[in-house]
């Protein structure tokens, strides 16, 4: 049994991340731990307990952790999850917060990886700031790790948050910076590139949403909202025109659920920029070796998309 330790900012990709790990038959998530980014910390633990409970899985404890970045920031991204981070759908039923752990999110981190030590992985599809907190608090945690798996950043100058950073490391620069710095276990990063370059047609996404179930019923109306804003985004709009639609989380759930997935990982050694005017919360790579410490981590380059598809249509079969 694969062990996961999800860390999120439960919007709509983050909410298809988890679904896609509760329909995998050899994964045991070990728990989800909640933090600010593309809405506030209580949405998110909100989000996350209505998809647990859309999907009948209540059982998994949830934690609530930072509400903002180390520097005290918050970056939402409302335009494409709306403002409650699930598309603004009503939830009449509400998934009350009273299923939240009470422990908090960096403490139960630290304890989970003790509990499971050397079995369990991290997949942190959302800013990386109660990662940063824990390894903080306990530097030894990244050695307890399996493997960590990351949604964040980007391998070109282009951001989809700022001019040139991804949201989840734009939202907050100084823990991506910790993090990479400091996990020194296997690190596999999906960046904002190989998300898009590795897009899924619309027409495989129609036939996604339209299966009978009430989860895909679910999932079409929390992907509406973001599906109409993509359509007026200027920098995704290449989603939308012709080639197709990118759930960026989950390829970082799915790279973690099964390793045939990634067909080519790329090696590099990696830092984040945190001064620059216009770069701060950028990826940089380097090529050359001028990094006065080398970290190196693996960038998804290629995937199996039809291994992809067969994930993404399973998680809400
Ligand atoms: C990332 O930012 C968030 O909006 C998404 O959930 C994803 O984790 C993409 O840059
Ligand atoms: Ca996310």
């Amino acid at each position: 049994m694969k062990k996961l330790l999800l860390d999120v900012d439960c919007g709509v990709d983050d909410a298809q991340a988890i679904m896609m790990a509760l329909a995998s038959p050899g994964v045991q998530i070990v728990g989800i731990t909640c933090v600010h980014g593309n809405t506030s910390v209580e949405n998110v633990c909100k989000n996350t307990l209505r998809v647990l409970k859309v999907c009948q899985r209540q059982e998994i404890p949830v934690f609530c952790g930072a509400g903002r970045s180390l520097l005290g920031k918050t970056l939402n991204a409302e335009r494409f999850h709306g403002q409650d981070g699930l598309g603004d759908v009503p939830d009449p039923q509400g998934a009350g917060l009273e299923q939240l752990q009470r422990e908090g999110a960096v403490a139960a981190l630290i304890r989970l990886a003790n509990e499971h030590s050397g079995e369990v992985s991290v997949v942190a599809t959302a800013p990386l700031t109660n990662l940063a907190l824990a390894v903080r608090i306990d530097p030894s945690l990244p050695q307890k790790l399996k493997g960590l798996y990351v949604m964040g950043g980007n391998t070109d100058s282009r951001g989809n948050a700022t001019v040139c950073a991804e949201f989840n490391f734009a939202a907050d620069p100084e823990a991506a910076s910790i993090v990479l710095s400091s996990f020194l276990c296997p690190t596999y990063i999906t960046t904002w590139e190989s998300a898009c370059r590795n897009k899924l047609p619309w027409s495989f996404c129609d036939g996604w949403l339209a299966q009978d179930s009430e989860k895909a019923d679910f999932m079409k109306r929390i992907f509406r909202h973001t599906m109409e804003a993509a359509y007026q985004d200027r920098f995704q709009r290449e989603m939308v025109d012709g080639v197709g639609f990118v759930s960026c989380d989950s390829y970082a759930m799915a790279a973690a659920i099964d390793e045939t997935l990634v067909t080519q990982y790329e090696e590099m050694a990696v830092s984040v920029e945190l001064c620059g005017r216009y770069t701060r919360g950028m990826l940089v790579l380097d090529t050359v070796g001028f990094l006065p410490e080398q970290r190196n981590v693996f960038i998804m380059k290629k995937v199996n998309v039809e291994t992809f598809k067969r994930m993404m249509m399973d998680a809400l079969n």
